[in-house]
Parts: structure tokens; C-alpha cells; sequence
């Protein structure tokens, strides 16, 4: 049996997700405003990837006969961007996002939730991948400082991430 603390700290977590996909499509429309399509396509993989993260915390607190809350999503805070702002702040919200699971992690083993605490075991895995993968990009570029061949070239390859199909 679930407890109700735990199920508040999950209900909580769908509109962090969705939050962070908001938030993706928010600067996606900002890549968009800088003209670089491929990191308007990166965002909106990420964008994607986010609403599957939701239905993921979704169907488990249904799975385990708990009840859904959903609460009002905020305001994506994402104004005049460069390429470079935009990804560190992905980074920053990730690492956000990466302490807020941990922080569920140690709910759920507070109260002895065996079951929560494995379910969120991809997710510990996936938080570490989402900041390695936005690092990278940042590294990418600090690397080209602002040349516009370095970023268009940076934008064809962002341009080639694809939504994978969930594991
Ligand atoms: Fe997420
Ligand atoms: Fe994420």
C-alpha cells in the first residue's frame, strides 16, 4: 500500500514533468525566434520526451490504485535567449529535477515503499543522461564562442535527434 505522503510526492512529480515539458516548448519557440530549426527540434524531442516522463508517474500511481491530482502548470520563465542561455538553463532545470527525484527516493524509502523507490530507479539512470546530454551540447557551444559555422554546424546535428520509442 501506497502511502498518502508518497502519493502527494508523486502527483507533485507529473506537474514537475509537465512543467519541464512546457518549459521545453518554451524554448523551443525561443530557437525558433534565434532561426537554428535543429535546436527547435532538439527542445521539441525533449518536449516529448517530458510528457512521457508524466504518463510514466501517471499510470504507476494508477497502477498501484492511487489517485490522481493534477494542479495548475506554470509559466515557463524563458525570455530573450541566446543558444548558450537556453542550455544551461536545461542544465540548471535538470539538475532541479534530479534532486527532486532523489528527494522522492528518500520518501519512498522512508516509508519502507519498496515499490516506488524501484520504479524510480529509471529515473535516477534517465536524470543522469538528460544532464551528460545537455553538458554536451553546452560544451559543443562554448567551443564555437558565437561563430555562425560552428552553430549552424551544431544545429544540423540537433537537428537529427528523433524521439525514442519508450523502453
Ligand atoms: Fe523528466
Ligand atoms: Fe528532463
Amino acid at each position: 500500500m501506497q502511502s498518502k505522503q508518497v502519493e502527494k510526492a508523486l502527483n507533485e512529480q507529473i506537474n514537475e514533468e509537465l512543467y519541464s515539458a512546457y518549459a521545453y516548448l518554451a524554448m523551443a519557440a525561443e530557437a525558433d525566434k534565434l532561426g537554428l530549426p535543429g535546436f527547435v527540434n532538439w527542445f521539441k524531442v525533449q518536449y516529448a520526451e517530458e510528457l512521457a516522463h508524466a504518463d510514466r508517474f501517471f499510470n504507476f500511481v494508477l497502477e498501484r490504485d492511487g489517485t490522481i491530482e493534477l494542479s495548475a502548470i506554470g509559466r515557463p520563465e524563458i525570455g530573450e535567449e541566446t543558444a548558450l542561455s537556453l542550455f544551461e538553463k536545461a542544465l540548471a532545470h535538470e539538475q532541479h529535477i534530479t534532486q527532486l527525484i532523489f528527494r522522492l527516493k528518500d520518501l519512498a524509502r522512508s516509508e519502507s515503499d519498496h515499490a516506488t523507490d524501484v520504479f524510480l530507479e529509471w529515473f535516477v539512470k534517465e536524470q543522469v543522461e538528460e544532464e551528460a546530454s545537455t553538458r554536451a551540447v553546452i560544451d559543443q557551444l562554448k567551443m564555437v564562442a558565437g561563430d555562425p559555422n560552428g552553430l549552424f554546424m551544431i544545429d544540423r546535428e540537433l537537428a537529427a535527434r528523433k524521439v525514442e520509442p519508450a523502453a
